[in-house]
């Protein structure tokens, strides 16, 4: 049946592939209405991707034939999905704000997903009111989060998303191990007023246990060893290693096996957020979250965002062979959610056997980058519109801004993003580039020389994603519907989009490394250009 559906699609795209995309807007001109889907204010638009009604039948056909229904029910049920890791995938429950219960192993999981929101809650409060205070009795002024991976991007996106929200502490993220990250973040800091909060799933992830031994160095040497205990917090599933760290019973802040990192920024790993932002807010996005999660569980495949959204990713990286996706939000607020969507989609769907463990015969999970625009204009663009590859992009915008004083900026950005994608669409054929250049009077030959450089094939597909205002509640809509545009994909590759076992050989080589390069053992034992390397390095 899938390969059927398949081969369906390639056909179509065998008959389709010589219309360009001006000719599909051309011949239908509700091709907008047709070709594009809402939930409330958020509008999926993928009417500028090479698809036709019929094209979207056979992406349906598609996901039937994967299953993709009974797999997201699978997922909601709690059913261990993870299955390498034997595990339920539900960070949906934390953000299940029906009422009903959420069942892992026979138990309702949300009495206790609602205790650690209701005990982050207070501790967001407390440490904002100052009420729970500095060793001195003085209120937190800076919270510095010590996390990588899930427990930083998820965190470090959302905190800058929104920064019209944020009424609580300074927020300042450390995750690289390289010590420039957590000595150039400390030095503008004092540590009377200063909360750090080690976030990390396992608890033993060495660059964020390295950095919080550092910060726990710096919090003692200037203000003793007893104020760690008021000057720390945690959160992890590993709650008897934070206990072991030597954090406080009541700074620990747990979540559970069930929870991926890469989609853990609902838990309690949202904890920068909430006091940032203030407890009602972060419960917003989790509003938002859960919106979008009823969405994509109850609305008709045809009509549902997180399934046509995916779809097209699809159609993009299977049938048309597109290796990238390119994210660029015309809104800077998102300036780290390409950072965020490359760890949610590429370790998610980077994979290379089926969940059975045979190897995959279709390529699977796309690179993923971006910047926000206009920046991105002045950079990358060129090759957007003119270079060798075709890149599909997504397009990110508000209709409104947070500062009505800058309204006629607002606009010019509106009318860039629409500039952009129109532009990939249309192109500019070789005629009107001559046109264009005979109006600025140029000579014939000169028209010949330049008119070429001028061209733009168009023709390259984008996919914009609107919505009214980048607020709390949307935010969740926005980073649910990609967490499960992700599931989609994953679903239809057969991949197991839950694990992530490619970062285990860096880690464990790295760990065999460290001897070499502290002098301690031969570095003749790696390769040639390992070995060299470290000599190099390390000046031996
Ligand atoms: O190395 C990959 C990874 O395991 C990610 O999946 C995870 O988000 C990150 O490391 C951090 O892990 P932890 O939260 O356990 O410190």
């Amino acid at each position: 049946m899938l390969e059927k559906a398949w081969a369906d699609l390639a056909a179509h795209r065998t008959r389709t592939v010589s219309q360009h995309l001006r000719e599909l807007f051309a011949a239908d001109t509700n091709r907008f209405q047709t070709l594009s889907a809402r939930l409330e204010d958020l509008l999926l638009d993928y009417s500028k991707t090479a698809v036709t009604a019929e094209t979207i039948e056979l992406l349906l056909a598609l996901a039937e034939a994967a299953d993709v229904e009974a797999k997201r029910d699978a997922m909601f049920a709690g059913e261990p999905i993870n299955t390498t890791e034997g595990r339920a995938v539900l960070h949906t429950a934390l953000r299940n704000q029906s009422g009903k219960p959420v069942m892992v192993d026979g138990v309702d999981v949300m009495p206790e997903v609602n205790a650690v929101l209701e005990r982050m809650s207070a501790f967001a409060d407390g440490i904002r009111s100052g009420k729970i205070a500095a060793a001195d009795g003085g209120r937190f002024t800076d919270v510095v989060n010590i996390g990588i991976g899930g427990s930083d991007l998820g965190p470090v996106m959302a905190t800058l998303a929104l920064a019209p929200y944020h009424d609580g502490p300074r927020l300042h993220y450390v995750s690289n191990v390289d010590g420039a990250h957590i000595a150039d973040t400390l030095a503008k800091l004092d540590p009377a007023r200063t909360l750090v909060i080690v976030a990390s799933k396992t608890f033993t992830t060495i660059e964020t246990m390295t950095n919080a031994a550092t910060a726990r160095r710096w919090i003692a040497g200037a203000l003793g060893e007893d104020a760690v205990a008021r000057h720390f917090a945690a959160v992890s599933t590993a709650l008897d290693k934070v206990a072991a760290f030597g954090i406080q019973p009541d700074r620990i802040f747990g979540f559970w096996d069930w929870v991926g990192g890469r989609y853990s920024v609902w838990s309690a790993i949202g904890l920068p957020v909430m006091i940032a932002i203030g407890p009602e807010n972060f419960r917003a996005f989790l509003a938002g979250g859960h919106a979008m999660d009823e969405h994509f569980r109850t609305a008709p495949l045809a009509q549902n965002l997180p399934v046509l959204f995916g779809l097209i990713g699809l159609w993009h990286r299977e049938t048309c062979g597109y290796p990238a996706r390119a994210v660029l939000p015309y809104d800077q607020r998102l300036a780290r959610l390409p950072a965020y969507l490359q760890q949610l989609d590429m370790e998610s769907n980077g994979k290379r056997v089926h969940k059975a463990g045979g190897a995959v015969t279709r390529p699977t999970g796309p690179l993923v980058w971006g910047e926000p625009g206009t920046n991105g204009q002045h950079a990358f663009f060129q090759l957007l519109h003119q270079g060798t590859d075709i890149v599909p992009c997504e397009f990110l915008v508000a209709a409104e801004g947070h500062e009505p004083e800058l309204a006629h900026q607002h606009r010019l950005l509106l009318a860039n993003c629409l500039a952009q994608s129109e532009a990939m669409m249309k192109g500019r054929t070789l005629e009107e580039a001559k046109a264009q250049l005979t109006k600025q009077g140029l000579s014939p030959e000169a028209i010949e020389q330049l008119a070429p450089h001028k061209v733009f094939p168009g023709n390259r597909p984008s996919v914009t994603i609107a919505y009214r205002k980048l607020d709390p509640f949307t935010l969740g809509r926005l980073i649910a519907l990609y967490e499960h545009r992700v599931f989609v994909e994953a679903a239809v590759f057969d991949i197991n989009a839950f694990d992530q076992w490619g970062v285990e050989l860096g880690k464990e080589l790295a760990t065999a490394l460290l001897p070499v390069i502290e002098g301690k053992a031969p570095a003749e034992v790696h390769d040639a250009s390992t070995a060299g390397l470290a000599r190099y390095l390390t000046g031996r």
